[in-house]
């Protein structure tokens, strides 16, 4: 089996992730969006037409979901309008789509864990754009996997943890939204799961198809709030006491130690946000037989990634 894989959005968490954990099943072309930008979605669609992959999963997307509330039209060219044209292209072809959706596209008002078919409700912009984007997919007639998931981090790029930190040096007080719940995921937790839906999906791979197709949800095991998230990415960084000399911003001592935590309304931004979105990844669990680790364990794995 060796495939030709594209993956977008190179350069973000998901994206950098999956360059590593699908150079074993085949020929990889990975984009920024220097070569490939979905704010075109023709130009995006007529690379997929040139290179004509086997599967392409789409981690590039528009994900300032504050900064979407103003730039809705590019948002939803980016998240929508380019996910459909790529899906179309891959209809004809007979690829696989692999693409990222989000816990935002629920209104959290359900008091448990969300099912992949629970009723949508996306509060802001970006949470729509998502949505429209998963319904565009599923409009093309291409085959398909569309994963969930949500507070995604890593130990590099633009994340949660990064800020936690950078705050915790510079602060000796943080505060931190508490009434938000979700399942914090490292990326490369998601992208190793990916990794091995993919395999899955071409060994199955028959002229009718890839075997597997449909909407999944792939989070963490556990939950927490954004505070307590935050709360225990100081204490495991704290806990590893012996940083090498050499290691920059993260061998820093912090100032905060404690998080103290407040409501959404003392903390205005300009999306709202859902309270509850935690997703179930029992379909994920019976179809594909993976479940990912608990948040904390993953978070202390992530962490001891950059010690050493
Ligand atoms: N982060 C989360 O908490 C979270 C939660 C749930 C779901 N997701 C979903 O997971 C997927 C990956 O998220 P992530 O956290 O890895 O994102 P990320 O780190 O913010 O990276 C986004 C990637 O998309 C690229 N991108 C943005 N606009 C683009 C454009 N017009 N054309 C081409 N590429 C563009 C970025 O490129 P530049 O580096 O050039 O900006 C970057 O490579 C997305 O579908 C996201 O919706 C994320």
């Amino acid at each position: 089996m060796s495939l030709r894989i594209l993956i977008t959005g190179a350069t973000g968490q998901i994206g950098w992730q999956l360059q590593r954990t699908m150079a074993p099943l085949g020929e990889v072309t990975a984009c920024t969006r220097t070569r490939m930008d979905l704010a075109d979605p023709e130009l995006a669609a007529g690379f997929v037409r040139d290179l004509a992959p086997d599967i392409v999963l789409n981690a590039a997307a528009y994900t300032q979901v504050d900064k979407a509330e103003s730039e809705p039209d590019l948002a939803h060219t980016v998240n929508a309008v380019a996910p459909g044209r790529i899906a179309q292209e891959l209809a004809r072809t007979g690829g696989l789509l692999v693409h990222y959706s989000t816990d935002y596209v629920f209104d959290g008002r359900k008091p448990v864990a969300y099912e992949e078919e629970d009723a949508t409700g996306p509060l802001n912009v970006y949470g729509q754009t998502k949505l429209d984007g998963e319904q565009n997919i599923a409009a093309s007639g291409c085959a398909y996997i569309i994963l969930r998931t949500s507070f995604v981090y890593d130990i590099r790029g633009r994340n949660f943890l990064r800020t936690v930190l950078r705050l915790a040096r510079e602060r000796d007080e943080l505060t931190m939204v508490a009434d938000q719940h979700g399942s914090p995921t490292w990326a490369r937790a998601i992208a190793e799961a990916t990794a091995q839906i993919a395999a899955r999906c071409a060994q199955r791979r028959d002229p009718f198809g890839w075997g597997y197709g449909g909407t999944f949800h792939l989070t963490a095991a556990g939950q927490t709030t954004w505070a307590g998230f935050a709360q225990q990415i100081i204490e495991d960084y704290e806990s590893l006491a012996e940083w090498p000399a050499d290691t920059g911003e993260w061998g820093a001592p912090l100032l905060a130690k404690r998080v103290t935590p407040i409501s959404s309304d003392q903390f205005p931004a300009a999306a709202r946000r859902p309270r509850n979105s935690v997703l179930s990844n029992r379909k994920l669990e019976s179809t594909f037989g993976l479940r990912l680790p608990d948040w904390r364990l993953q978070l202390s794995l992530a962490l001891q990634d950059a010690v050493r």
